[in-house]
């Protein structure tokens, strides 16, 4: 699948899409210059856009899109980008969408407050709206994502790291905002507290997977389609899931040697032989057939909501978030 297949699924809410993109350039305008100079750069990088499509259809198939939907679609959208221009901060990363970075053009303490200005316009979209039951959700998710990031860090010093903390710290730092998304959707359409839940185990589901991809395409991917460089992570130093079952899998000698490879440096032949044991010890299949299980989960959570085009755009979700290709 790829980012065609994404616009097929987003067919029964194509127009609202548009609404939606509009009210997003809206909401990130300033008076300040530099402000608006970086929003603009930001809005021609055109992400996938799957949370705010993630909001939209899970409104949809739980009673019908409304202007809250709107609002609460831009919110997460304004707060995953805050995300993503920190987290390049925090990763020392200098492309994103296959851009330079907003770190790498305007400098770190740019990127640092202008993810600030991100997130309290997200954080405003929601208070002018009243929808206070969205932010009670969303704060804890923020709260949520940095302790994941930081855990990981923790982590990332020591270079131990078991499946369980894998688990707990992409659930925190990505699965949260996900459901998040599915939760505000299912919010804005309906009071059936049955269907908020589910929408919402959807999303936590649905979330895992993501992420799980995310960290497999750090093996597997290519730049031309996910504009990242392969083999960031390893270059600093985080232990994701392929690694994980592969470091568990062979003998302790082994193991150290390839962890005093990744602590040695960011050479491209280092990183080369870390993806070759990673490939050679079957770790990339281990992980998507875990991310296979979270799809199955996430398939079992949406069988009790009445069926539509939404429902099946959804279900079509769930393939592509395991098949993507960026
Ligand atoms: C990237 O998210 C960060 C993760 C949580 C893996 P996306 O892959 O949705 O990023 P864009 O918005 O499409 O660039
Ligand atoms: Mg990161
Ligand atoms: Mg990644």
């Amino acid at each position: 699948m790829n980012r065609s297949q994404l616009s097929e699924i987003s067919q029964p809410i194509k127009s609202e899409l548009q609404r939606f993109e509009e009210l997003f350039k809206q909401s990130i305008k300033s008076k300040v210059g530099l402000v608006d100079l970086i929003a603009k750069y930001i809005i021609r990088q055109k992400g996938k856009k799957v949370r705010p499509l993630l909001v939209l259809l899970s409104a949809k198939i739980c009673g019908g899109i409304t202007e809250r939907s709107y609002r609460g679609a831009v919110l997460v959208e304004l707060l995953h980008t805050a995300t993503l221009v920190h987290d390049d901060v925090v990763d020392n990363a200098n492309k994103r969408r296959g851009f330079w970075s907003v770190n790498n053009v305007f400098k770190n303490k740019v990127a640092v407050l202008m993810g600030d200005y991100l997130l309290s316009r997200g954080l405003l979209t929601a208070i002018e709206g009243k929808d206070y039951d969205f932010l009670e959700v969303i704060t804890s998710t923020v709260k949520k994502m940095s302790e994941g990031e930081l855990l990981q860090i923790q982590k990332t010093r020591k270079l131990d790291i078991d499946e369980e903390t894998y688990f707990k710290i992409i659930s925190d730092k990505t699965a949260s905002l996900i459901e998040t998304c599915c939760t505000i959707g299912a919010l804005s359409a309906t009071d059936d507290k049955n269907m908020v839940n589910a929408m919402k185990e959807f999303g936590h589901c649905i979330g895992m997977s993501f992420q799980i991809r995310d960290d497999i395409l750090d093996y597997d991917g290519k730049f031309s389609l996910t504009g990242k460089p392969v083999g960031g992570d390893i270059k600093e130093k985080k232990i994701t899931l392929p690694l994980i079952y592969s470091l568990n899998k062979v003998t302790h000698s082994e193991a150290s040697h390839v962890k005093k490879i990744i602590k040695n440096g960011k050479k491209k032949e280092n990183i080369a032989e870390v993806i070759e044991f990673v490939k050679a010890n079957d770790g990339i299949d281990y992980a998507l057939t875990t991310a296979q299980t979270y799809s199955d989960k996430a398939k079992t959570s949406i069988k009790q909501v009445p069926d539509s085009p939404s429902k099946i755009a959804l279900e079509a979700l769930i393939d592509y978030v395991i098949d993507r290709k960026n």
